[in-house]
């Protein structure tokens, strides 16, 4: 089975109530973790690479190797660009094979984000891929951008409408609360989401997939194995699991996790070195890294996405 786009896969989820996990991927190791999870409970996927992904990697890697997921595992999956920052990557994303862009506007002025959006759109379904565009501003860390609370602003749920039909995007990120990075909400707040934001969204835009970024959930067992193991993170706080369970119950068909990926790989290396001091064969930290990151993603899958069987 060639790389597939995200219109099936979000068709079936809007309409199961569920949504696709789209896991920010940079090497081999992160590939045939989420995947073999993903194989193991017969969920369809969306791999994502930043730009800064691509940059690490090269294209080319990251193309091969998720291609080699494919057809090791059989899985439909969609290969997307993270946060896209000009029509040029999204083109070049495109060229290469990806099936799915993001063209990330979302600091631009609404004029603004709608031309380059079009632009993206228009080079994209000529060519069989699929776009996702953004609609608010995220708080928080991605790439090299820091996006500080007050920088940070939630969806107007009056601008979809027109936004959607202008560009002709197949799907939308909004701000509703959630946050890039690990640092989600400070010590002692209390996680909220806003639910009324997405609610009103969905009623505007009947059928339409909606993108939850910054939706790792900061997994505690792992923040403490980086502590536990000579890492020094402050107190980190995610999105519970029940509000992104409800949010995929609603329009939500996309659930966007990285923060969790590498925790769960940085927490186990830290672990493994601690136990393994004399260790130092790549092989055998990584294979562990590769398991935590299977078992979480499974987790995942079965727990908070409901993507599981779902082919
Ligand atoms: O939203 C951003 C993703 O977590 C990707 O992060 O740009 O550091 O690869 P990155
Ligand atoms: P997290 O930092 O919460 O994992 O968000 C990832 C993301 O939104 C990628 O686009
Ligand atoms: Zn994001």
């Amino acid at each position: 089975m060639p790389l597939v786009t995200s219109t099936e896969m979000f068709k079936k989820a809007y309409d199961g109530g569920w949504a696709v996990g789209a896991f920010n991927v940079n090497n081999m190791e992160i590939i045939q973790g989420i995947t073999e999870a993903a194989q193991e409970l017969n969920s369809p996927l969306i791999l994502q690479v930043s730009s800064g992904a691509r940059k690490y990697a090269k294209h080319v890697y990251l193309m091969k190797l998720v291609e080699a997921a494919v057809e090791d595992t059989g899985l439909p999956i969609c290969l997307h660009l993270d946060h896209g920052d000009s029509f040029e990557l999204c083109k070049s994303c495109v060229d290469g094979g990806f099936t799915s862009v993001m063209i990330d506007g979302s600091h631009l002025s609404f004029e603004e984000n709608i031309e380059l959006t079009r632009r993206v759109v228009e080079y994209a379904h000529e060519r069989g891929a699929v776009v996702e565009g953004e609609l608010g501003r995220l708080a928080g860390i991605e790439d090299k951008v820091n996006v500080s609370a007050e920088d940070a602003s939630y969806t107007r749920p009056e601008e979809v409408e027109e936004f959607v039909s202008r560009t002709g995007v197949d799907s939308l990120a909004i701000a509703i609360g959630t946050s890039h990075g690990a640092y989600k909400f400070k010590p002692g707040q209390k996680p909220q989401l806003r639910f009324d934001i997405l609610e009103e969204v969905a009623k505007r835009l009947p059928g339409f997939p909606i993108v939850l970024h910054g939706a790792s959930s900061v997994i505690p067992e792992f923040v403490k194995m980086i502590n536990e193991n000579g890492g020094d993170m402050p107190d980190a706080i995610g999105i519970p699991e029940e509000m992104l369970r409800k949010a995929a119950s609603m329009a939500v068909c996309k659930i966007n996790i990285d923060s969790d990926l590498r925790l769960a790989m940085t927490g186990t290396i830290r672990k493994y070195f601690n136990d393994n001091p004399s260790h130092f064969d790549p092989r055998q930290y990584l294979k562990p890294a590769r398991a935590a990151i299977k078992e979480m993603v499974a987790r995942k899958i079965s727990t908070v996405l409901g993507s599981n069987d779902k082919i």
